[in-house]
């Protein structure tokens, strides 16, 4: 699907576009026009240190951003781009502050949607949070950006994002690469393309993250959500459950079906607040970690932030 220039005009005149990408929605903005980023922190309502990723269309434009590209890097990009892998590397010095937040560090992904990449090739590269308003569930259908944002938002349509869940980030600056954001792409992929040990950071339980974006409580509904057995039904509640296939309207069985739970877990939060539920309850999947090992990881990472 071709981008109708109307978006094109409003990044290049300085605005901020939503559009969609296979995990969510972004809501970008010029990569190189700091009044252009400072309106989606002001759209958002999004803290001012938590850094932007910068979304490409095109290898090459990693040199506007990079001084150097580590080996490493190179390797990652030709297994998993375009797709939902996002890389911190050091920053070339001209990288804008409100992007980086002030970090020495820049993050950097090509997402793997026609869509996207036809906006960015047309746009140059775009610094994009997800578009959902800050703490809220990022958006995985335009309909959920129109929420936030209102009605008149500019947003590209698009389909239901693929994936659902955020892009993983790694951070690829020290010696050992580290993933501060679980997401699609998981530790044992990536060790596999790079021949090294990848660690996963504790992020949580740290003091001062290195991915800012893990300290601030995310993906939450109004409603309450809540992880683990069910036993009897309550019906204020909403049931996301692996094998009690009741019937009821309030029950969306996903059989251990860990892609379709992962493309639909914010929409489900989205749903459950729409129809006023009380709470959301998720059945463990704990049984069915053997069939996706890096989704079950993300799932859990964005159940944990949902619960708190
Ligand atoms: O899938 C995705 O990554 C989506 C789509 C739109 O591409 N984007 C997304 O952006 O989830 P956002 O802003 O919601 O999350 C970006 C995460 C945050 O946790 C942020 O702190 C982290 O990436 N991040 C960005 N720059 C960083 C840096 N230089 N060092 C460490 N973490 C960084
Ligand atoms: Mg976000």
């Amino acid at each position: 699907m071709t981008v109708d220039q109307t978006y094109i005009d409003i990044i290049k005149n300085g605005g901020v576009v939503a559009f969609p990408t296979e995990t969510v929605y972004g809501l970008g903005a010029d990569a190189w026009n700091a009044q252009a980023i400072q309106k989606i922190f002001e759209v958002k309502g999004r803290p001012s240190d938590n850094p932007l990723i910068v979304h490409i269309s095109d290898i090459v434009q990693l040199d506007e951003f990079v001084d150097e590209i580590p080996d490493i890097a190179r390797t990652l990009t030709q297994h998993f781009w375009p797709g939902p892998l996002t890389m911190i590397f050091p920053k070339k010095q001209q990288v804008l502050d409100i992007i980086t937040a002030g970090l020495g560090t820049v993050a950097i992904r090509m997402p793997d949607h026609p869509t996207a990449i036809d906006f960015i090739s047309r746009t140059g590269p775009l610094a994009a949070p997800s578009a959902n308003t800050s703490g809220r569930p990022s958006p995985t259908k335009t309909t959920h950006v129109r929420h936030d944002f209102g009605a008149d938002f500019p947003v590209i349509d698009g389909d239901f994002s693929r994936i659902g869940l955020e892009s993983t980030v790694l951070d690829i600056t020290g010696d050992t690469p580290v993933i501060l954001r679980p997401g699609k792409i998981g530790a044992s992929e990536i060790e596999q393309a790079i021949g090294q040990k990848v660690i996963l950071d504790k992020a949580e339980s740290q003091s001062a993250p290195k991915s800012p974006g893990q300290k601030y409580s995310h993906y939450k509904p109004k409603a309450k959500v809540v992880y683990g057995e069910i036993s009897d039904l309550d019906k204020h509640t909403l049931y996301l459950t692996q094998n009690n296939s009741s019937g009821s309207t309030n029950v969306v069985c996903y059989n251990g079906d860990l892609k379709k739970l992962s493309r639909e877990l914010f929409d489900q939060f989205r749903q459950a607040d729409i129809q006023g539920y009380d709470r959301v309850h998720i059945e463990e999947i704990e049984d069915f970690k053997p069939s996706n090992p890096a989704l079950y990881t993300a799932l859990k990472n964005r159940i944990r932030k949902a619960v708190v």
